[in-house]
């Protein structure tokens, strides 16, 4: 793990920047992991290499020398890789599409369909000329009762139960497969979706939703709060928390929540700050704040710079019409379910002291589950 951190920081200061807004500063295109054995290679020359890379004129001469000099990739079965959707940044759009099978599916050819892909991807979006504004970074992920079925294993328990709560419930929709892909372009998204149904076995889908998501001024939320100001940001700590050692897998909570605008619009200000935990222009975190707060619910703990228990990697975004019903698809990726059920449950004042968190005043879940992303070699055994 030590290399991979490494590799990970020099991959970052290889990589082309992005400066196309808060949500991209941490992109880390499909292209990071065809580099990463490349970086890992390099690393294994030794420090004396690391001078190349600090010294080279440019970036594009820097690669050919790593290329040169890179011994095998180090793709080692300790090193189990995650699905592109789960430690990778985020894009201008995302697709969301949520899928409930017949119970007479063949869910075994539906999982050979969902193990494939990266082969829909790449047929949306030649691998050979795609940029940045047409990469789709995709991943696919399972309910608990499907991957039992087509001979998943998986270490922990991921069923997800109704919450009843004080300021709104959170209900287990459960689901049997689920999608979620990157890309600055959203027809190319709107392209794998419908690709991705039509190559379903026939008639063995009950019902799907596909939502479609973009950025909202920069990063923020429909509410107008920035989103996403104390996610895991660089690499290394974007694959410790949402990548299962041993595994490459990731338990993942999707969630719907449509806002209620006649809240946020005529709320006070300093209400719905205190609501979050953070002031609204600038994301500031209030040195004073309720236990209630949406960041206190979250950490654990209302103290200045409280301490976190424990993290998540968000990839939540907004979606919606203003007259057919708007808020956040909310998306997070963890190493165990442990994270989700803590933060959830002090969501709904489930979390031991009875509280509830007040972000659910101006914003009321209406759809949810778990799924489990497996790695890319779990995967590739459901093909
Ligand atoms: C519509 C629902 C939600 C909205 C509008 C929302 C919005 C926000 C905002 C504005 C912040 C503060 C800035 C930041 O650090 O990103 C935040 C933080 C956070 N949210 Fe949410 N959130 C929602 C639901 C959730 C849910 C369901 C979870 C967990 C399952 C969650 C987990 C977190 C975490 C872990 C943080 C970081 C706390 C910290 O370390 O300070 N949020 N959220």
């Amino acid at each position: 793990m030590a290399t991979m951190r490494g590799s990970a920081r020099l991959f970052k200061a290889l990589r082309p920047s992005f400066s196309q807004g808060q949500r991209r500063m941490v992109s880390t295109g499909s292209g990071s992991k065809s580099w990463r054995p490349l970086v890992l290679g390099a690393m294994s020359a030794g420090a004396g290499a690391f001078g190349v890379y600090k010294y080279a004129e440019s970036q594009r001469s820097v690669l050919k020398d790593i290329q040169s000099m890179a011994p095998q990739p180090v793709h080692a079965a300790n090193l189990p890789e995650a699905q592109p959707s789960v430690w990778s940044g985020g894009k201008n759009n995302a697709l969301y599409l949520w899928i409930h099978l017949k119970p007479n599916a063949n869910v075994k050819e539906v999982a050979k369909v969902a193990a494939k892909l990266q082969k829909y991807v790449d047929q949306v979006v030649d691998p050979k000329t795609k940029d940045e504004d047409d990469e789709v970074l995709a991943g696919v992920g399972f309910g608990p009762n499907f991957y039992k079925q087509v001979g998943g294993n998986v270490k922990q328990d991921f069923t997800f139960a109704h919450r009843k709560g004080t300021l709104g419930d959170m209900p287990s929709s459960g689901g049997d497969v689920f999608f979620h892909a990157k890309c600055n372009t959203q027809s190319k998204l709107f392209e794998l979706a419908h690709l991705l149904m039509r190559s379903l076995p026939a008639d063995c889908v009950d019902s799907a939703e596909d939502i479609y998501s973009f950025v909202y001024k920069n990063g923020r939320d429909l509410s107008g709060f920035i989103d996403g100001t104390e996610n895991p940001a660089d690499d290394e700590s974007r694959q410790n928390v949402a990548v299962e050692p041993g595994t490459g897998g990731s338990y993942v909570i999707t969630q719907k929540w449509i806002h209620q605008f006649n809240v946020i619009d005529n709320e006070k200000d300093k209400n719905m700050e205190a609501w979050v935990g953070r002031s609204r222009p600038d994301s500031m975190e209030l040195s004073r704040k309720s236990i209630t707060s949406h960041v206190a619910r979250m950490t654990g703990g209302n103290a200045y710079n409280q301490k976190k228990k424990f993290e998540m990697v968000r990839q939540s975004m907004p979606f919606g019409t203003v007259t057919g019903g708007a808020g956040l698809f909310f998306i997070g990726y963890c190493a165990s379910p442990d994270n989700l059920n803590f933060m959830i449950d002090r969501m709904v004042g489930a979390g031991g002291d009875g509280h509830s968190d007040d972000i659910m005043r101006l914003t009321k879940n209406v759809k949810g589950t778990y799924w489990y992303f497996p790695g890319v070699g779990e995967l590739s055994k459901l093909a």
